[in-house]
């Protein structure tokens, strides 16, 4: 899609939503899947279910085959204007985040017992030794 891409707004796209005219946002992009529906691996009503609205997520939870991105790029249409948007994210981002808390918890996670290990210590050298 080197030249015109055709912008569209998410309000304009929201009731194209029927077996006739069905059209999914995927990653910022429209695609128009109304001759995909019968052909579906994952069957016509989870598209259905979607059309119309943002299935960006459903499509990643589905895990997708690169086949299936591939296949994607037939049935694009255009893009989402610049202010309906959501910030790209990797395709494959992680779920979990490494924030600091984590790490709070492992210095605790040793710190404790060794200190409980000296005051041990102590006590068994005044009262044994
Ligand atoms: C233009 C958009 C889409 C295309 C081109 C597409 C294409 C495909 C293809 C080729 C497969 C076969 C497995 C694979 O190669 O990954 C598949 C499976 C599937 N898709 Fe989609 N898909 C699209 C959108 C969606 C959406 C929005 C959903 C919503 C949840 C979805 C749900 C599924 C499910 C449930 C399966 C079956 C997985 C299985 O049985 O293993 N697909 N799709």
């Amino acid at each position: 899609m080197s030249q015109e891409t055709k912008l569209f707004t998410r309000e304009e796209l929201k009731c194209r939503n029927t077996r006739e005219d069905a059209i999914l946002i995927i990653h910022n992009g429209v695609y128009d899947v109304t001759h995909f529906l019968d052909e579906h691996p994952g069957g016509e009503e989870v598209l259905m279910d979607l059309a119309g609205k943002d299935a960006s997520e459903p499509f990643e939870d589905v895990s997708h085959s690169s086949d299936a991105r591939q296949l994607m790029g037939k049935y694009k249409i255009g893009e989402l204007v610049e202010a309906d948007r959501t910030a790209a994210k990797p395709a494959y981002a992680p779920q979990w985040t490494n924030d600091t808390p984590a790490e709070n918890n492992s210095w605790s996670s040793w710190l404790v017992p060794l200190l409980l290990g000296i005051a041990a210590t102590v006590i068994f050298r005044y009262m044994f030794l």
